[in-house]
């Protein structure tokens, strides 16, 4: 095992390293951006069903609905497809309406979770054409699915998912620009512009993993706190909810994710000097609004941890501590964005002395419903 873990303490640790290399391996061979095009296989053989689509309805359980609800927007920007993101569990037993004229993508890092198997059949059984999005080769949900496209992020064995997160989001990505292209959503050089923005990530992520020890010096602050909220908006929403994943699942503090606009209704009576926020800022993200929130958090003295881009000033001034990730397109930043939320989570659990690589109560892959 120790050699699996190739001289890191925890797979967990081993999996959020591998990112640089996972992302690039994941749009290898399919983002040739000399030629300007993508090519997936999968997706081209289909293309005309996936244009004649009214909506797309993406399928998911846990981190992997995280990744839906990422796509969701980025799918609505580029493409100008409707789409709804449902948990397979409530999706199957709520006699959805569906039909042959949805497009169904079904994500799962596992390819085996019950949930998300029964949906996919429910969906084709109503004749919807189902799209697979998994990570595990020759898998359940590979095989039921009418196409797909794989992850290659390689095998996860730390059950708090990471690379499979953000593996998922580039597959997503790709398909949403292809779809872009060929429905003239999206203009030929602003696709040009994504494609080379896309592959300058992976430096990106390798560069972002130097503030492990910064992320670290701020674990250290919190590892006591019984409670920790974070809030994000627009495309870094559903990484609010997905860092706040990390950190329940690891370290069993009670962590939740919120739009942060949402923070007033609700979140907001919780704040006080021993409330830590973890509040993501990205200078293209509704910024001006995060920012007035985060002023809201400070004037109630809750501590404030601010994910921004480099450069960043104005929440320096505010924010307690703040861990700054390099600029790019905003459709893009959850790849980034996400890397110091797993660390934080990684280093606060480790510091309690948790067991990261197989926290109490959860499975890896839930086969039953
Ligand atoms: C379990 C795992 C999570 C995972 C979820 C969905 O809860 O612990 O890490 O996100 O299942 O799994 P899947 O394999 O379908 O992505």
């Amino acid at each position: 095992e120790q050699i699996e873990k190739g001289g890191y303490e925890h797979f967990m640790l081993k999996e959020i390293h591998e990112q640089p290399k996972a992302i690039r391996d994941t749009y290898r061979g399919r983002l040739l951006s000399d030629e300007a095009i993508i090519k997936m296989a999968g997706v081209e053989d289909n293309m005309k069903t996936f244009l004649n689509a009214n909506r797309i309805i993406i399928i998911a359980c846990g981190t992997s609905w995280h990744a839906g609800l990422v796509a969701e927007y980025i799918f609505e920007e580029f493409a100008r497809i409707p789409v709804e993101v449902e948990y397979a569990s409530e999706f199957r037993y709520r006699n959805p309406v569906i039909n042959e004229n949805d497009v169904v993508i079904a994500i799962s890092q596992s390819g085996e979770t019950a949930d998300t198997l029964a949906a996919i059949k429910l969906a084709k059984s109503r004749g919807a054409f189902v799209f697979g999005v998994c990570n595990v080769v020759g898998s359940s949900i590979a095989r039921e699915t009418h196409a797909g496209a794989y992850t290659h992020a390689g095998p996860e064995i730390g059950v708090a998912s990471t690379k499979a997160f953000t593996t998922q989001i580039t597959v997503l990505t790709l398909i949403a620009l292809r779809l872009a292209r060929a429905k003239g959503t999206m203009s030929s050089s602003d696709f040009r512009l994504y494609l080379r923005e896309l592959e300058l990530i992976p430096q990106k992520v390798e560069q972002l993993l130097n503030v492990d020890d910064h992320v670290k010096d701020i674990a250290r602050q919190y590892l006591l706190s019984p409670n920790c909220l974070y809030l994000g908006r627009g495309y870094n929403f559903p990484v609010a909810l997905e860092g706040a994943l990390k950190l329940k699942e690891i370290s069993y503090i009670h962590a939740e994710g919120y739009p942060a606009a949402e923070m007033k209704h609700g979140p907001i009576a919780l704040i006080d000097d021993r409330m830590p926020v973890i509040v993501i800022a990205t200078s293209k993200g509704h910024y001006e609004k995060v920012v007035s929130n985060i002023q809201e958090i400070k004037s109630r003295k809750g501590k404030i941890i601010a994910v921004v881009t480099q450069g960043d000033t104005a929440v320096k001034e505010i924010a307690d501590h703040v861990i700054e990730i390099p600029e790019s397109e905003e459709a893009f930043s959850p790849l980034l964005t996400t890397i110091p939320l797993q660390l934080l989570s990684y280093h606060i659990a480790v510091m309690r002395n948790c067991n990261v690589d197989q926290p109490r109560n959860l499975a890896k892959s839930v086969t039953v419903e």
